[in-house]
């Protein structure tokens, strides 16, 4: 409990924690990187890889933010302090930092999401793929990028001021279930598109010999995903299951939670590529900009191409929404458990902090690489791989303790767990984050290096 001695806020219903989780974990990991990923990746072959990285590293992954949350009852900072002590406390401020990094620029693409959705409704979307990425880069950065990312930011400081049950909860109550509502018919609208069973057979019929020839660009590519996807490494699971108050079986939210945040990227997948092959775009060339470049390209291409966009738009603001509470609520948490501040004033301060760093991002492309990059590759990387060392290799007894409540003996499979958690998880992160770092010190001295040279 904090320095004023309210009692600690729980979710209302077993409902609304599930719904949470799900809404953290759905967000532009799902519907903006995935299908990008899968595009550059090729196809059929990352997706299968994808999916045994869900099981062999999120699953294992989510278990400990749960348990270090539940066990603690408290915020990631204060929580590391209780459970590790000593240095290890350290790495509950990565993830404070990482939650405040990460949310300064998704709130500026969640903006983006907010315009395209209105550019629907305007004046529709660019058939020509060149107008479009020229209307793309006018959109991302300048004056209305900066106040869509004020509006969406004091949207979700609004609901995290609320508090848990008639903020977070009851958002995501009305949230999770319209996303997969439309996702649903989003499918099979697409599932009638003439370029659909080109599309499926491309995102569903992998190919083993493009696994052999690119398992190193593809098995890094998948366990990133695998981990962001799942909202993993900067303690959302911890701060969540903090407020669950009482003993459930922590694995079965687990697998509910995982399946429907897969179902959802996966289906994704079936909306986006159908539309990409109908208006004969070739899904390996989009890349970062793919939902606003080529697809907002495609919308242009189909017949009620604007409503069709509209709907799609609206759908990634509303995911990114749950996902930002999730976000924001982290850093809050620590606010009001540590510093004993009221949530109201405490979400304000918080989400003007994270206003004002991510107002570069929303000035200049480059910036906001620099900063997503940093956050998405390293400090995200970094935090997961240090819990799981504190919990797989100090704490193991505890964890298994503490996940068996609420399921009863656990067996072998305690050990089992600990075991997935010491060895695939931490190897896959450790390669992940040596990946992570090249990559930005590539990007340091080239982007960001050139982009220095005609600034200044
Ligand atoms: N999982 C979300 C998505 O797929 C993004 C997200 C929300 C996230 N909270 C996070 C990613 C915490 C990493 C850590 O869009």
């Amino acid at each position: 409990m904090g320095i004023g001695d309210a009692p600690r806020e729980t979710w209302a219903t077993r409902a609304g924690f599930i719904l949470a989780a799900v809404g953290s974990a759905v967000g532009l990991g799902n519907i903006w990187r995935f299908p990008f990923q899968v595009g550059q990746e090729g196809g059929a072959a990352f997706l299968l890889i994808y999916l045994l990285f869900i099981v062999l590293v999120g699953f294992p992954a989510i278990l400990v933010e749960f348990v270090v949350g539940r066990r603690t009852e408290r915020n990631p900072v204060g929580a590391l302090k209780e459970i590790a002590g000593g240095v290890w406390s350290y790495v509950g401020w990565v993830f404070i930092a990482t939650g405040f990094v990460i949310l300064s620029y998704y709130s500026v693409v969640a903006g983006w999401t907010i315009r395209y959705a209105i550019l629907g409704l305007q004046d529709g979307y660019l058939a020509d793929a060149a107008e479009s990425e020229g209307q793309f880069v006018d959109l991302a950065s300048g004056l209305e990028a900066i106040a869509l990312h004020a509006v969406f930011m004091a949207i979700v400081i609004a609901i995290v001021a609320l508090g848990i049950q008639r903020g977070i909860e009851l958002a995501v109550k009305v949230m999770v279930p319209a996303i997969v509502l439309i996702t649903a018919g989003m499918a099979v609208y697409a599932f009638t598109l003439e370029g659909a069973s080109e599309a499926y057979s491309y995102y569903l019929s992998p190919e083993f010999g493009t696994i052999a020839a690119e398992w190193t660009s593809i098995l890094p590519a998948a366990a990133g995903q695998a981990f962001f996807t799942l909202s993993l490494g900067m303690g959302v699971m911890i701060t969540y299951a903090s407020y669950l108050g009482e003993d459930r079986n922590l694995a079965e939210d687990g697998v509910i939670i995982i399946g429907f945040d897969t179902a959802i990227a996966f289906v994704t997948g079936l909306i986006v590529f159908p539309i990409l092959f109908t208006a004969g775009v070739d899904p390996a060339d989009p890349g970062a900009g793919a939902i606003f470049v080529s697809l907002a390209a495609a919308f242009g291409d189909l017949t009620l191409g604007w409503l069709v966009g509209f709907v799609f738009f609206a759908t990634v603001a509303i995911a990114a929404l749950s996902s930002a509470i999730s976000l924001m609520e982290v850093v809050v948490a620590y606010v009001i458990d540590e510093r004993g501040v009221d949530r109201a004033p405490a979400a304000l301060v918080v989400g003007g902090g994270m206003f004002l760093l991510g107002v570069p991002s929303a000035t200049d492309l480059v910036l906001l690489d620099l900063f997503d990059l940093f956050a998405d590759q390293i400090l995200l990387v970094l935090g997961g791989l240090l819990l799981m060392i504190i919990v797989g290799w100090l704490l193991a007894d505890v964890a298994i303790d503490e996940l068996s409540r609420g399921i009863g003996d656990l067996g072998s499979l305690g050990r089992a767990w600990i075991w997935a958690v010491r060895l695939p998880v931490i190897v896959v992160l450790i390669v992940a984050l040596t990946l992570g770092i090249l990559e930005y010190y590539d990007f340091l001295t080239g982007p960001f290096a050139d982009w220095i040279g005609e600034t200044f």
